[in-house]
C-alpha cells in the first residue's frame, strides 16, 4: 500500500507559477455590484459568457431572491468529487457514486445553492466533462457553483489548460452577493495567487457584508494547524514551506488579506478530508470528502469521510452542520 500512496502524494504536488487573470477581470470586477436581491441578467460579469446550463451565469438566474440584505442565506459546502484517477485510488472508500448520493440526499437541506471546492473530475477530458454533466443533469441541482481544481485540466501537476471546465462553468475568479454575505470563487489551480488576484481580492473583500472565500488548494502556512472536528486547532509559529497538497506563491499576502477584512469563512477542497483551522483570527475549513476516495498519506490532517456541510450565514454569525455519508452530524467548535 505504501507505494500507491506515495504516487497519491507525488500527484497531490506540483507547486506552479505565474498564472494570469485574463481580460475578463475588468468584467468581473464590474460584478462587484452584482445583485443581492435581482441576480444579474445575462451576459453576466463573470468571465466570457458560456452556453452551458451550467454558466455561472445561468446559476446566478437561480438564486433566490432575498428582499432583506440581513436575511440568513443557508448554502451547502460540497468538496472534491472526482471518482479517482487511477485504479488504485479508486480503491479507497467511499467507492461508487458518493457524489450523486451526496448531490441528492443535500436537496433535503434546500440550500439556495452548492459550494462545490473544486476536482469536478478526475482529469479535464472532453469524456469526463460529459460524464459530468450527465451526472449534475441526473441529479439536478442547481444553482451549483463550482471552483476550478487542479484535476479539472488536462494536466494535473502546474500550469495546464483549463478551457473546458471553463466552458461548461465559467473562467477565473469572481464573487455574487447574496442576503447579507459576499461570496468569492478563486481560481489557485496552478498553485498559487497572482499578484493581480490578489490585488482583485482585495477589491472584491471591500465591503461591509460578511465575506466568504473559496479555492481549491489550501495555503502552506495553514499546514500543521488544522484539526479534526472537536480537537481544537492547533497554534504554531507562521512558517511557508513548499509541501505536497499546500500553496505557497501568493499564500502569505493571502493570509493577511483574511485577516484584515475579517473574512468569515474561507473554503478549500483538494486534500479529501474534514479540518479546520484558526489563525489571525479567521476560520478556515478543509472540505475534500464531497464523493471522491478518501486515501490516506503524509500530511493529509482532518477526519476521512465523505461529507457536506451546511451552512447559515446570517447577521448573528456562521454556523456549520456537518452531514457524514454515514449519518452522522458534526460540527468544529466556535472559533
Ligand atoms: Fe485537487
Amino acid at each position: 500500500m505504501l507505494k500507491p500512496l506515495l504516487v497519491l502524494a507525488l500527484l497531490a504536488s506540483s507547486p506552479g507559477s505565474g498564472a494570469g487573470l485574463g481580460a475578463g477581470s475588468q468584467l468581473r470586477e464590474i460584478a462587484a455590484g452584482l445583485g443581492v436581491d435581482s441576480p444579474p441578467a445575462p451576459p453576466a460579469t463573470v468571465g466570457k459568457p458560456t452556453s452551458s446550463p451550467w454558466s455561472r451565469e445561468a446559476q446566478l438566474r437561480g438564486l433566490p431572491r432575498l428582499a432583506d440584505p440581513d436575511a440568513t442565506v443557508r448554502f451547502v459546502v460540497l468538496g472534491d468529487i472526482e471518482p479517482g484517477r487511477f485504479w488504485f485510488t479508486r480503491a479507497f472508500p467511499p467507492k461508487k457514486n458518493a457524489f450523486e448520493r451526496q448531490l441528492a440526499a443535500l436537496q433535503r437541506e434546500e440550500p439556495a445553492f452548492v459550494l462545490q471546492l473544486g476536482d469536478t473530475v478526475s482529469r479535464g477530458t472532453d469524456a469526463n466533462f460529459a460524464e459530468l454533466e450527465e451526472k449534475l443533469e441526473r441529479v439536478a441541482y442547481r444553482p451549483f457553483f463550482p471552483v476550478v481544481g487542479n484535476h479539472d485540466r488536462p494536466r494535473t501537476h502546474g500550469h495546464s489548460d483549463k478551457s473546458l471546465f471553463n466552458g461548461m462553468f465559467g473562467d477565473g475568479d469572481f464573487h455574487f452577493d447574496l442576503g447579507g454575505c459576499r461570496f468569492i470563487l478563486m481560481d489557485n489551480s496552478n498553485w498559487e495567487l497572482t499578484s493581480a488576484q490578489l490585488a482583485w481580492l482585495e477589491r472584491a473583500l471591500d465591503t461591509p457584508r460578511r465575506k466568504i472565500v473559496a479555492m481549491h488548494i489550501p495555503p502552506s502556512y495553514l499546514r500543521g494547524r488544522f484539526a479534526k472536528p472537536k480537537r481544537e486547532p492547533k497554534e504554531a509559529s507562521l512558517k511557508v514551506k513548499e509541501s505536497v497538497g499546500w500553496f505557497t506563491e501568493g499564500a502569505i499576502e493571502l493570509a493577511a488579506l483574511m485577516t484584515r477584512y475579517r473574512v468569515d469563512r474561507v473554503y478549500f477542497g483538494h486534500l479529501h478530508t474534514l479540518a479546520y483551522a484558526d489563525y489571525g483570527g479567521v476560520r478556515y475549513v478543509i472540505s475534500g470528502g464531497g464523493g471522491s476516495p478518501l486515501y490516506r498519506a503524509p500530511g493529509i490532517p482532518g477526519t476521512k469521510t465523505s461529507h457536506y456541510i451546511v451552512v447559515e450565514a446570517g447577521p448573528a454569525g456562521i454556523t456549520e452542520r456537518i452531514e457524514t455519508m454515514r449519518g452522522k452530524s458534526l460540527t468544529f467548535l466556535k472559533p
